[in-house]
């Protein structure tokens, strides 16, 4: 609890003058209740090129090493999850910010996005030198221009001119706003040559985004499932069940049932295994608290925790989970979707032996199980990827000799036969065989 308090006292600290420092800027800079009017009458254009300035957003960002380095996983390939979560945060951040009204919470909400770039945010672990957040604001600013410019010149060219006018003056008071949680931060060079990543893949990632923010599949399927007896989650207590890659967090609390997704918008936390006191979860990695009654993040009701409908019949807890059936953005970040010329396509539980070099870790599915395949200094071992402690994701781990250890608690498995060497863990890993042939190999 004390790492929520700390947190809490942070966010307050300093966000109690932002209401009076924005207005402040917003005067200096001329920006009116017209001009916020008509950034409200022009909203829902903006909000149609989201995904877009998404996408431009973080394009560029996985472009440049240095800010590249914050969406990579261990092996130094994208981490799509991660990447997804930021997508998440900043679509909401833009639509709220065409939403034409800048009250206090607003200007504490921003004043807070700011503090999390700099050493006084949530994760002290993450620093995003200045530069590239004024970088980012300025590529923003541009990509509603002509979004604006676009959609408006013909049709409503007095809307197209005052939103345009509005928005870069309130781009200014949101830069500024953004910079003044560095203070005296400054350090590093600044003479990063660009890289290149897949414009498209990043594209249709932040679309894919978008869509399921606002529900928007392209069709959505139901399963019910029972994932539990009701006799097994005495009151106040909770089960985390794993439902095709999702994790759930059932809770049985004051009478009701509710189910919620197990994973933190902010860093993909295990929420569900965290502090709950009264109505209010606590995330046990950075303290981000959620009402657990309908999944609201207390710093921002408009960001919630997907809620899955529970019920209990006959004694059985139902759980009723969407299987959302879209075009799939999986893929493109990190692997072709197509197999190289003359390669065969590999299956979900098959992988190339090459891309398991000694000491690395990958990971396959075999149906809807997730399995961590491992390189023991030129053999294959294969477990489950779900540390038996709190579901952790193994593959995510410390790989050292044939020891895994699982990122969110420190428990260390024997991957050679899924022994427990370390706790909290008390239980083994299952393991899973893999065979090999030429390159290919499979887990069974
Ligand atoms: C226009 C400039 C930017 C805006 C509006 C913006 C917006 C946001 C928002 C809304 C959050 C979520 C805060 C939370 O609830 O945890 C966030 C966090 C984050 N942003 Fe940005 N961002 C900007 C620039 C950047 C840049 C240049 C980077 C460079 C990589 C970056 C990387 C991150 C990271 C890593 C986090 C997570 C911080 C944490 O885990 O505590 N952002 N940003």
């Amino acid at each position: 609890m004390n790492q929520v308090a700390t947190r809490n006292e942070k966010v307050k600290h300093g966000a109690e003058d932002a209401g009076r420092y924005f207005r402040y800027m917003a005067e200096f800079v001329g920006f009116t209740q017209a001009h916020a009017d008509a950034i409200k009458e022009s909203r829902y254009i903006i909000e149609k090129h989201i995904p877009d300035i998404v996408a431009q957003f973080y394009t560029n960002l996985l472009d440049y090493a240095p800010t590249r380095k914050l969406f990579l996983k261990k092996d130094n390939t994208i981490d799509q999850d991660y990447l997804q979560l930021r997508m998440h945060h900043l679509g909401n951040f833009w639509r709220r910010t065409a939403s034409g009204v800048y009250d206090d919470d607003y200007a504490r909400f921003v004043d807070y996005v700011g503090r999390a770039h700099t050493s006084h945010g949530a994760d002290p672990n993450i620093y995003i030198p200045e530069r590239y957040v004024i970088g980012q604001v300025g590529l923003v600013q541009h990509a509603i221009a002509e979004a604006l410019h676009k959609e408006l010149d013909q049709v409503d060219p007095d809307l197209a001119s005052r939103a345009s006018k509005a928005w870069n003056m309130l781009m200014m008071v949101i830069l500024e706003m953004l910079a003044r949680a560095y203070n005296d931060e400054h350090g590093g060079k600044a003479d990063h040559a660009p890289m290149t990543i897949s414009r498209e893949a990043v594209r249709q990632l932040a679309v894919a985004t978008y869509e399921r923010d606002l529900g928007l599949y392209r069709s959505i399927e139901h399963k019910d499932l029972v994932v539990a007896r009701a006799a097994d989650i005495p009151e106040g207590e909770r089960k985390v069940v794993q439902v095709d890659g999702l994790s759930i967090g059932v809770f049985h609390h004051k009478g009701n049932w509710y189910a919620l997704r197990n994973s933190c918008l902010h860093r993909g936390g295990p929420v569900a295994t965290g502090c709950l006191e009264g109505d209010i979860l606590a995330c046990p990695w950075h303290g981000y608290q959620y009402n657990v009654t309908n999944g609201e993040l207390l710093l921002d009701p408009n960001a919630k925790l997907t809620m899955y409908p529970v019920e209990v019949r006959d004694g059985d807890v139902r759980l009723r989970v969407p299987f959302m059936v879209m075009d799939s953005p999986a893929v493109l970040l990190n692997q072709p979707s197509q197999a190289p010329a003359g390669q065969p396509l590999l299956k979900e539980n098959e992988f190339r032996v090459s891309d398991v070099q000694p000491g690395r870790v990958k990971l396959v599915h075999l149906d809807s199980q997730r399995v961590a395949v491992y390189n023991v200094g030129g053999h294959l071992y294969a477990t489950q990827e779900e540390c038996t402690h709190a579901d952790g994701p193994l593959s995510e781990g410390e790989f050292k000799g044939k020891t895994i250890i699982c990122p969110w608690h420190d428990s260390c498995f024997d991957v050679t036969n899924g022994q427990v060497l370390e706790g909290p863990a008390t239980q083994p890993l299952k393991t899973f065989r893999v065979i090999a042939e030429g390159d290919i190999a499979r887990v069974e």
